[in-house]
């Protein structure tokens, strides 16, 4: 007896340290899949996704997943092996008897199967309502200095709260459903009991069955209802994770973007001669509005071109263009005079030095923030001369551990993240250069900064780059090749300093505006 249980305690133990082994690499693999299906979406893709819910589906989302094998499964099977075993048994005893306790059985599935139903719609709606839950609190905590400025803290709790109703509200209403879940159960384990009781003495009285009989039919029936209750249960349980799943299988379903599908064409050597045809563009997320109009722009190779133009005329949006970051809605953009989408677009963003408008800095210290996303071996000495080009060294030298001091977004002035993301894109040694300066520093740093940029690209006649700056001081870009002039998503002027003063229009009014803000 004693050796009996003590293996039947092993084959537990075993088979749970088995199931834990399955669970673990299932969420993993679950995990691994998603974030690198998630890594290869569109950026459109990224404008309609909040950080909070993407992260949410990562984490809590894959976790409950990983209880369909753990647990739920497992006992499912073992369960519904018992039970068939038990009405085989019932069946061969009496098989009036055994059909009967079958017809409440098949009652406690029905009942089962809806309340499985609700279980998965709820299981849902808890995962949507965590991922709004964790969203306004990963929102809260970026924007922290924001709050606290405007001493939103309490509004914010309530945001929190909102959707801690919502969860709370939505497991009273689970708690409900399992409370009549259980009655349904008892009511009918009951049932079985009275009919056995009654039916069984009656056969007895009629001599069909021995009171022997009755007795095991008794403790079979009971047998099987409990296995059929927890196969209900876990069935339950199981609903709840696949719920939850359904928005993680769906994500994990998502094709990549075709940018990482097609093979383009790869090239050694890029001259730099950029050429926008007829291109009009809507952002898909707002596709009625149309953002870029008809832009004919094209960019000599080595030529430092300016575009400037009011806010929201399209600048930045003309460079994710170039970038491929969105395609085009009408018209072709050319580099060496082959299709943007022709080209193998690592090959190409290889090629390409961008410093964003609002940069943002990875948290690592600052040698691998400069070098981050190169991919030959850089030496110390390759960073500190693109950080010196930057105007970067000098400030990094007086931080406390120097290039090695770590860094978030959080932690340096918007100047001296802009000087990084400089040294980041110089360090590339790109072909194409685009710079868009940072409407936040929009001061005397700025300019300095990106005026050394354009001085160092001049001066360096080894090395061609074409240049695109975006600029919101107009003083930084007076000595660039050419300055674009943008209006509503379209190019209204074109020219240089000079002709663009004598010609009396948006730059000449924009240039005075400045110069007497300055005055
Ligand atoms: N991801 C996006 N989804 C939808 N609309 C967008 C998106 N990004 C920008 N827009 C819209 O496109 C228009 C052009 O924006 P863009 O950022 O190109 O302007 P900009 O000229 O760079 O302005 P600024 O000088 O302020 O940087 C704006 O009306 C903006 O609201
Ligand atoms: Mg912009």
């Amino acid at each position: 007896m004693y050796y009996r249980r003590n293996m039947q305690v092993k084959i537990y133990g075993l088979r749970g340290c088995c199931f834990g082994i399955a669970n673990m690499i299932l969420v993993k693999r679950m995990r691994e899949t998603l974030y690198s299906a998630l890594l290869l979406q569109d950026i459109s893709f990224f404008d309609g996704e909040t950080v909070g819910d993407l992260t949410s589906r990562l984490g809590s989302d894959c976790q409950q997943v990983s209880r369909v094998i753990g647990n739920d499964l497992n006992l499912i099977m073992r369960n519904v092996l018992q039970g068939t075993g038990a009405l085989i048994y019932l069946l061969v005893l009496s098989w009036p008897l055994g059909l009967c306790t079958l017809l409440i059985c098949f009652t406690l599935a029905a009942v089962m199967m809806v309340y499985g139903l609700y279980q998965k719609k709820a299981a849902k709606l808890v995962q949507e309502f965590t991922a709004s839950a964790n969203e306004v609190a990963q929102e809260t905590f970026s924007l922290m200095r924001t709050v606290r400025v405007y001493g939103t803290e309490g509004l914010e709790l309530k945001r929190y709260n909102h959707w801690l109703d919502k969860l709370a509200d939505i497991s009273l209403r689970q708690s409900a459903a399992y409370g009549v879940w259980n009655l349904s159960f008892n009511t009918l384990y009951h049932s079985t009991q009275v009919i056995a009781v009654l039916v069984g003495g009656m056969y007895i009285l009629a001599g069909h069955i021995t009171a022997e009989k009755l007795t095991k039919f008794i403790l079979y029936s009971e047998w099987l209802i409990y296995s059929t209750w927890w196969v209900g249960d876990n069935v339950s349980s199981l609903m709840q994770s696949v719920g939850a799943s359904e928005k993680v299988f769906q994500l994990m379903d998502l094709l990549p973007s075709d940018q990482f599908i097609s093979k383009g064409m790869m090239f050694q050597k890029l001259l730099g001669h950029i050429e926008f045809v007829n291109v009009s563009f809507q952002y898909p997320s707002r596709a009625t509005v149309p953002v870029l109009q008809r832009i004919n722009l094209s960019i000599r190779p080595g030529e430092v071109v300016a575009i400037v133009g009011l806010s929201g005329s399209g600048k930045s949006t003309l460079v994710n263009l170039l970038l491929r970051l969105y395609e085009p809605t009408n018209g072709q953009i050319f580099i060496d005079g082959i299709p943007l989408r022709e080209l193998d677009i690592k090959c190409l963003r290889g090629k390409i030095g961008f410093v964003g408008q609002e940069p943002k800095l990875f948290r690592m210290d600052i040698s691998s923030n400069i070098k981050y996303g190169c991919l030959r071996n850089i030496k110390q000495e390759e960073i500190e001369r693109a950080a010196k080009q930057a105007y970067a060294h000098d400030f990094i030298t007086l931080l406390p551990n120097g290039y090695n001091t770590l860094v978030d977004d959080d932690l340096l002035s918007g100047g001296q993240k802009q000087r990084i993301a400089i040294a980041r894109a110089i360090l590339r040694d790109p072909t194409i250069l685009i710079l868009d300066e940072a409407t936040s520093a929009l001061d005397a740093e700025s300019e300095h900064n990106v005026k050394g940029v354009l001085r160092a690209v001049r001066s360096d006649s080894s090395t061609k780059r074409t240049v695109i700056v975006i600029a919101h001081r107009l003083s930084t870009i007076q000595a660039a090749d050419r300055i674009v002039v943008m209006d509503g998503g379209k190019i209204i002027e074109m020219g240089s300093h000079s002709e663009l003063l004598h010609k009396d229009g948006l730059y000449a009014r924009l240039t005075r505006k400045q110069t007497d803000a300055l005055v």
